[in-house]
């Protein structure tokens, strides 16, 4: 099994290096430029402070219809257009897997590459690339990849290398619960953080305002059968903010940086969502409009 990286940014270049360094077979492949290099140097920093050297071999255009594993690691927002170019080009054995915060590109995915067995996954994951060259693997966390088609459900075989290279994998048979209460914290600590340009740990102070939006969000979370009450989603909310209290979100690294946020598929899904069962989320609605009102400032 060779493992092609769609996206070497941060997580990608993480779970590249990783890979490679434990022995898989690792490749890169960028599906806007034709000409690649043979390959791309980069320095894992490792969580101990060591370095290790890599050499990440690039594929080119042409060698598409050999792919025999397709990661996906761009942000949410870059999933479909990255894709979209090998549409028709990707041998139908070829599983694809996205790992990637939000929810939305999964649908996209079912409709568009109907054959292939499709995956997806969440990764609590830290990286940062500090240049073109140099990774720096900032946490440690834990990486869950399940099927999204039938075919997809016989790539069970991909976890033992993923729990070698990174310290954890686990495969699950509810991956969308979990992307959900992925997304649940994503839509809550990401946009505020963002707002009020602050760490994660501001949450602490802003009690009020995070009980008001998971008491608003409790009825779609009702209708997407999950049980419990709101208190516990509340509970879940500042323990994770407490525990990464210095860390800044990636919406606020985005808008203090001028990227484009992935506001559209965190927030911008859930309202899409509550919007197909007749559910307003009017204080959601506020935090992503002034993240877009934000986001306007710089991106056209
Ligand atoms: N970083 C973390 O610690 C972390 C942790 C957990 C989850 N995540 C999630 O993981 C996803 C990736 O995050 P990230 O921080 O790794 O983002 P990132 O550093 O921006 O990486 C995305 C990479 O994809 C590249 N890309 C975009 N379109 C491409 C294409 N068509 N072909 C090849 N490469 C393409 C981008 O290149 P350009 O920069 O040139 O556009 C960029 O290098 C996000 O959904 C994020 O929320 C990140």
């Amino acid at each position: 099994m060779q493992w092609t990286i769609l996206g070497a940014g941060a997580i990608g270049s993480l779970f590249a290096t990783h890979l490679l360094r434990t022995g898989q077979d690792v490749n890169l492949l960028d599906t806007r430029c034709a000409r690649q290099h043979a390959s791309h140097p980069m320095m894992l920093e490792l969580l101990d402070g060591s370095f290790c050297m890599c050499e990440l071999p690039c594929i080119s255009h042409q060698a598409v219809s050999d792919l025999t594993l397709l990661l996906v690691t761009t942000k949410v927002w870059q999933v479909i257009p990255a894709l979209e170019a090998l549409v028709g080009k990707l041998p139908h054995s070829c599983p694809i897997v996205l790992l990637h915060n939000g929810m939305g590109p999964e649908e996209w995915l079912l409709t568009h590459f109907p054959q292939n067995p499709l995956l997806t996954g969440v990764t609590s994951c830290g990286a940062f690339k500090k240049d073109p060259h140099h990774i720096k693997h900032t946490g440690l966390g834990e990486t869950w990849l399940g099927a999204l088609n039938e075919a997809g459900t016989h790539y069970q075989s991909l976890i033992p290398p993923l729990a070698n290279a990174l310290g954890h994998a686990a495969w699950s048979d509810q991956i969308r619960e979990r992307q959900w209460r992925k997304l649940v914290v994503n839509a809550i600590i990401n946009p505020l953080t963002a707002l009020y340009n602050q760490p994660n740990g501001m949450l602490s102070e802003h009690q009020a305002e995070v009980n008001a939006l998971c008491e608003e969000l409790h009825p779609l979370l009702i209708a997407e059968s999950f049980t419990e009450p709101v208190t516990a989603w509340c509970e879940v909310i500042f323990k994770v903010a407490e525990q990464t209290a210095q860390n800044y979100s990636s919406m606020q690294q985005d808008l203090a940086h001028q990227r484009k946020t992935e506001i559209d598929y965190i927030t911008g899904y859930l309202l899409q969502q509550a919007e197909k069962i007749g559910i307003k989320l009017p204080l959601h609605q506020d935090l992503y409009l002034k993240i877009k009102k934000l986001e306007s400032t710089f991106t056209t």
